[in-house]
C-alpha cells in the first residue's frame, strides 16, 4: 500500500483557481504565470479550471460570484494561457465532479477532515470568540472542501498539482482518499503530488505583509494607469532618506520589480539600491515599468471582459475537452463501487 499504483497515464498537471476577488499581482505571481509557464511545456498534459464551486463556499452572492468568475478567466486568458495546449474548464461544467465527490465522502475518514487547518481555524476562532457552538457559521462546503478538491484533481488522474503552500494539506488529504479508495477497489487513482513554488513566488503587499484579498493590501493586475500609479505610492517604505544606501531583501518595491523585470535589470536595480535611490524615485519606476509591461494584457483583459461570450465560448469548449475524460473515468470507477446497471 502507499505506492503508486501503475495507471500508465502521461505526467499530468492540474490546478484549480478559486473564483473570489479580482486577480491581483501576487495571484499572477505565485499562480498564474507558473501554471502559464507550465501549460507551454509541450510534454505535460495540463488541466486548468476556475473553481466555482469551491467560491460557493464562502460567497452567497450570485452576482459576485458571477462577476469573480469572468473576471479570473478573462485574467487567464488575457496573461497569455495557451487554451489549445491546456484544458481550461469551469469546475461546474463538468457533473461528475460532484458525483466523484459523493463517491469519496464515503471513502473519507470524518477525523480527517476535523484535522483540516481551514476547518480548525475557523472553530479556534469560534472558540477566541466564546461563541457558544464551535461550529457556528460553519458550512458544510467548507468541512468536506478537501473531499471536492480531492475529486478535482483524482478525476484527471493528475500527477502534479502546482499550489500554494497552505494547500499541501490538502493534496495530502486527496493522496489519503486515493489510497484508500485504491485499497478498497483495486488501482484506480493516480495519486497527486503538490508542487509549491519557492519563497520569492509570494509577494509583499502595500502594507508590507503577504499580498492577500484578506488583508485588503492588494494591487489588482489590471487597474487603469492612473489608479495602479496612485496604489504604487501607497506603498509602505521605510524612513530612509534619498541617497542611503538600501537593502533590496526587505523591500517591497524592489520585490514586485524584481517579480516583473529581467535578471539583468534586476541586478542593475540592485545597484541603484546599493548606490541609494530615493523612494520616490523607485516608486516612479516601478508604475512606470508596470505600467508598460501590463499594457498589453490589460487592453485584451478589458476586451474579453467586454466580450464574455468570448470567455463562455472557450469555456464550454474545454469543458467538452474535460469531460471527455471524466465522463468515461466515472464510468469505470462507478463500476469499481458495484453502481451499474443490474441486468
Ligand atoms: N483550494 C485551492 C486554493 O484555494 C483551489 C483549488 C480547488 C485547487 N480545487 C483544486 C487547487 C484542485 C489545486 C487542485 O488555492
Amino acid at each position: 500500500m502507499g505506492e503508486m499504483p501503475n495507471l500508465n497515464t502521461p505526467e499530468t498537471i492540474l490546478t484549480g483557481i478559486t473564483t473570489t476577488g479580482t486577480p491581483h499581482i501576487g495571484n499572477y505571481v505565485g499562480a498564474i504565470r507558473p501554471a502559464i509557464e507550465a501549460s507551454r511545456q509541450a510534454e505535460a498534459r495540463s488541466f486548468y479550471f476556475l473553481a466555482d464551486y469551491h467560491a460557493l463556499v464562502k460567497c452567497h452572492d450570485p452576482g459576485v460570484l458571477r462577476q469573480s468568475t469572468l473576471e479570473v478567466a478573462a485574467a487567464w486568458l488575457a496573461l497569455g494561457l495557451d487554451t489549445n495546449r491546456s484544458i481550461f474548464y469551469r469546475q461546474t461544467d463538468i457533473p461528475e465532479i460532484p458525483e466523484l465527490t459523493w463517491i469519496l465522502t464515503c471513502m473519507t475518514a470524518k477525523g480527517l477532515m476535523n484535522r483540516a487547518h481551514a476547518y480548525k481555524a475557523a472553530v479556534q476562532e469560534n472558540e477566541t470568540l466564546k461563541a457558544k457552538d464551535p461550529d457556528k457559521g460553519i458550512n458544510m462546503g467548507l468541512f468536506c472542501y478537501p473531499v471536492l478538491m480531492a475529486a478535482d484533481i483524482l478525476m484527471f488522474k493528475a500527477s502534479k498539482v502546482p499550489v500554494g503552500k497552505d494547500q499541501i494539506q490538502h493534496l495530502e488529504m486527496a493522496r489519503d482518499i486515493a489510497m484508500r479508495f485504491n485499497h478498497t477497489y483495486g488501482a484506480t487513482f493516480v495519486l497527486p503530488e503538490a508542487v509549491t513554488s519557492d519563497s520569492t513566488a509570494v509577494l509583499q503587499g502595500l502594507d508590507g505583509r503577504k499580498m492577500s484579498k484578506s488583508y485588503n493590501n492588494t494591487i489588482p493586475l489590471f487597474l487603469p494607469a492612473k489608479r495602479l500609479r496612485k496604489l504604487i505610492m501607497k506603498i509602505k517604505t521605510n524612513s530612509q532618506g534619498p541617497d542611503e544606501p538600501k537593502d533590496p531583501h526587505t523591500c517591497t518595491l524592489f520585490q514586485i520589480y524584481q517579480a516583473f523585470a529581467t535578471p539583468e535589470e534586476v541586478a542593475e536595480m540592485r545597484h541603484r539600491y546599493a548606490e541609494g535611490i530615493a523612494w520616490g524615485e523607485m516608486k516612479q519606476l516601478l508604475f512606470a515599468y508596470l505600467d508598460q509591461h501590463l499594457q498589453t494584457p490589460r487592453e485584451r483583459y478589458a476586451e474579453l471582459v467586454q466580450n464574455p461570450e468570448r470567455i463562455e465560448k472557450i469555456l464550454i469548449e474545454g469543458a467538452a475537452k474535460a469531460r471527455a475524460f471524466s465522463r468515461p473515468f466515472l464510468a469505470d470507477i462507478r463500476k469499481a463501487i458495484g453502481v451499474q446497471a443490474v441486468g
